[in-house]
């Protein structure tokens, strides 16, 4: 049996204790300010849009939703970001991905002031967190090494086994697990023999958008488990990468889905505002 890694209770103290550097940042005159861009109108995005909304509204974050037709031109995306970097009030810029295919997402990316850059995508964050400088760091793949932090989960010289390759969480989170000094693959779609690998992971984090990919055969006895997926089954119910029920017998950590790396997906998103706020 396995300990379980509460992300949805270490997100909420995490919360909490921003609330609180909110209220003394308000009393300086410092308000800190989400503008959220979204592009025509899908489902999931919207959803995750209202949890940002939810979170900065308890938090005392002020936030600012820009709703675009999706058959909105690419120039006139990119004239709103530059609007948005021009303004002084706001202090984070989120363009919810995806955005209709007709659209450039990295130009439009690329486009956001990397100071207020929160989500950690922008090349100059990027190249930041690849040569260990301070940035704003992308949110999943934060939340995942604040989980580990805070359940005094040591990953120095230990072997790390990211499973997955995007952008998003698979390089940012390999990165991070470098720079705390774990030794590092990373496996996908075009790895062979993906099992021997997994099998000798102390750490293993499941980033690949497929359900029960991760299956007990694959991981070796007392290893740390990190589902990073949210899949639904055909049932509609949400579940991650990992085959949560047998694995979780031999894990010494793992993380449930839901209520695992999700909700710290949003912590510290709110955190990337605070100090956006902060650094200003
Ligand atoms: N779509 C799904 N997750 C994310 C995220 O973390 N940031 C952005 N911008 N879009 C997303």
């Amino acid at each position: 049996m396995s300990v379980l890694i509460n992300g949805k209770e270490l997100a909420q103290k995490i919360r909490l204790g921003l609330k609180e550097e909110v209220e003394v940042l308000t009393k300086q005159g410092i308000n800190p300010k989400l503008a959220v861009i979204m592009v025509g109108s899908d489902k999931a995005s919207e959803v995750y849009v209202r949890n940002k909304s939810k979170a900065c509204n308890e938090i005392g974050i002020a936030f600012e939703e820009f709703l675009l037709d999706e058959n909105i031109k690419m120039e006139d995306l990119l004239s709103l970001i530059k609007g948005l970097n021009a303004r002084d009030d706001i202090n984070g810029i989120l363009l919810q991905s995806p955005i209709p295919k007709h659209l450039d997402i990295r130009q439009a990316f690329n486009a956001i002031d990397y100071k207020k850059d929160v989500d950690g995508f922008h090349p100059v964050n990027v190249g930041k967190l690849a040569i260990g400088e301070e940035g704003f760091v992308s949110c999943t793949p934060a939340g995942v090494m604040k989980m580990l932090e805070e359940y005094n989960i040591n990953v120095e010289g230990k072997r790390a086994v990211v499973i997955g390759r995007s952008n998003i969480v698979g390089k940012p989170l390999s990165q991070l697990l470098l720079n705390a000094n774990a030794t590092v693959t990373i496996c996908h779609s075009r790895t062979q023999n993906i099992k021997e690998i997994t099998k000798q992971a102390d750490i293993l984090v499941a980033a690949l958008g497929k359900p029960k990919f991760v299956t007990a055969d694959m991981v070796k006895e007392g290893a740390v488990v990190i589902d990073v997926g949210i899949n639904r089954n055909e049932e509609g119910k949400l579940v991650g990468d990992v085959d949560f029920e047998n694995v979780e017998k031999l894990a010494s950590y793992i993380t449930p889905v839901p209520g695992g790396v999700g909700p710290m997906t949003v912590a510290m998103l709110m955190a990337n505002v605070v100090k956006s706020a902060k650094l200003k």
